[in-house]
């Protein structure tokens, strides 16, 4: 299959915002216990957090995790994780039907932020709780006062300010799930008020309003124009979830699934500048894509699960080498639209529907870690529009989806980096990468990620089962049927 994939250097997408290779630490079953922290453990550091763990996520280089939750969020009292742990009460968790020990709270989670090398994005609770618990808690995360909250965060050991400057209004507000779900009315009021009023606490901080929860919501779009209406000024981005499965077992479809994506991501942006026409705004409201991953595999087994247990092994997806794939084009949909989606996150980072899995003697890494690993690695800088000309196939609900994505980055060190997948199952692509703009620019480096068999999953056992390998780089370049593709230009 001939395959012609162009790059201009005048064709700019967007400066990327490195906060698109964000990811998500839930309290939720073996994420934080047995997963970030586990005190004890061979491998844990003076505050019990994993160093093994903390070393696989420094690798992935991820600016931002996303903290508490989730849909534990609308429970959660943060004051409950603060203070003397021996004090600290265990409490029932409704949205996971899991029991909390507060162990790890804020205190605990911005200083393992601090030790991977990343920041915190932190969600208030809009679902038991509101506006007052929320600007308590920017005061003790971000203020230097002489004031209550601010000289509590001292009391329990912290001096200086967490400075967090990112933080979500709830989560998932219009799900029945979620605890204390709402109406976009209901919502839209409580989250406009509450953002006012952390604002006023700490200006510098950038706030994300709920969109709906999938784009599959009854009242998707209705939800976001309702809470555009009420929020506008007062918010920064607004957010959008989506997870992705192969529950029927038809890849060709499955592999298409970043059409999807793309749609939903271009369908919340019109819906942002039609609010802000109607608004005669001069802001311009960004995305903030907070949740996305693949999550089916594990759906049967959590049913099993006993309730009201302290950290179960719930959303334990194992992930095959076509998850991966799948990932590498989600990944490329999102650099493509750089543009309007600043933040992204990854749902999640650890055991839970995750690239890192612990296991009491040791760590293993899923398929997806590495072309999210890639992606964090190569995808920084300058996206440029990268023109696919390829075959198409039709599969059920979307027509002619090209069999080669691609994105193209020119990184902050003059080189380029294409990301691309060839979703055939069985034809190789014969590539012709066309750099306009790019004189004396040539190939150094082909990273691959593929398997013949698609089903296939690493393992505790078998850890190194899919990884990614070096091709050749002088001769032909071929994108080989189902795989995931790194390529590196630079100039001689
Ligand atoms: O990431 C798992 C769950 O998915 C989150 O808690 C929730 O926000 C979403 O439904």
């Amino acid at each position: 299959m001939e395959t012609r994939i162009s790059v201009n250097r005048q064709n700019v997408i967007s400066e990327i915002d490195n906060r698109i290779y964000g990811s998500f630490i839930e309290h939720l079953g073996r994420a934080v216990y047995g997963g970030i922290y586990q005190p004890g453990h061979e491998a844990a550091d003076d505050m019990g957090f994993r160093q093994d763990v903390l070393e696989y996520v420094r690798q992935l280089n991820v600016p931002i995790v996303r903290y508490p939750g989730g849909n534990f969020v609308s429970g959660y009292n943060w004051e409950d994780g603060t203070g003397p742990k021996e004090s600290r009460p265990h409490k029932l968790d409704l949205a996971w039907q899991t029991i909390e020990t507060n162990q790890v709270g804020i205190d605990e989670f911005q200083e393992w932020a601090s030790r991977a090398n990343t920041e915190v994005m932190m969600a208030v609770n809009l679902g038991t709780r509101g506006a007052d618990e929320a600007r308590n808690l920017v005061e003790y995360c971000n203020l230097d006062t002489d004031t209550y909250y601010a000289q509590l965060r001292r009391r329990n050991g912290f001096e200086k300010p967490f400075g967090i400057k990112l933080w979500c209004l709830g989560n998932e507000m219009d799900g029945p799930w979620q605890i204390c779900a709402q109406t976009a009315a209901e919502y839209s009021r409580k989250a406009c008020e509450t953002a006012k009023l952390m604002k006023w606490v700490d200006p510098s901080i950038e706030l994300v309003a709920c969109g709906s929860s999938n784009k599959d919501m009854s009242t998707f779009g209705e939800w976001e124009k309702t809470v555009l209406r009420e929020c506008y000024e007062h918010i920064d981005y607004i957010s959008l979830h989506n997870y992705y499965g192969n529950p029927d077992s038809n890849t060709p479809q499955y592999l298409a699934q970043a059409v999807n994506m793309e749609n939903f991501i271009k369908t919340v942006a019109e819906i942002c500048d039609e609010i802000k026409a109607e608004k005669g705004s001069e802001k311009t409201v960004n995305l903030s894509f907070d949740e996305w991953n693949i999550w089916f595999h594990s759906l049967e087994q959590d049913k099993r699960i006993k309730r009201y247990t302290a950290a179960p092994r719930l959303l334990e997806d194992i992930y095959n080498f076509e998850d991966a794939l799948v990932v590498g084009t989600l990944l490329i949909t999102l650099i493509n639209n750089s543009d309007r989606v600043k933040i992204a996150c990854l749902a999640q980072l650890v055991n839970v529907i995750a690239p890192i899995m612990t296991e009491d003697n040791g760590c293993w890494l899923q398929t997806i870690f590495y072309p999210f690993l890639h992606a964090s690695l190569f995808g920084r800088g300058t996206a440029l529009k990268a023109g696919v000309c390829c075959e198409t196939y039709d599969t059920e609900g979307l027509k002619e989806v090209p069999y080669v994505t691609a994105a193209a980055v020119l990184n902050d060190n003059g080189e380029i980096s294409i990301f691309a997948v060839n979703r055939s199952l069985d034809k190789d692509a014969v590539l012709d990468a066309e750099l306009i703009g790019f004189e004396g620019y040539s190939l150094f480096e082909h990273i691959e990620l593929n398997c013949n068999d698609l089903k296939a999953v690493n393992s505790f056992e078998k850890p190194n089962n899919i990884v990614p390998a070096n091709k050749q780089t002088d001769g032909k370049t071929e994108l080989s049927a189902h795989s995931w593709n790194v390529l590196r230009f630079r100039k001689k």
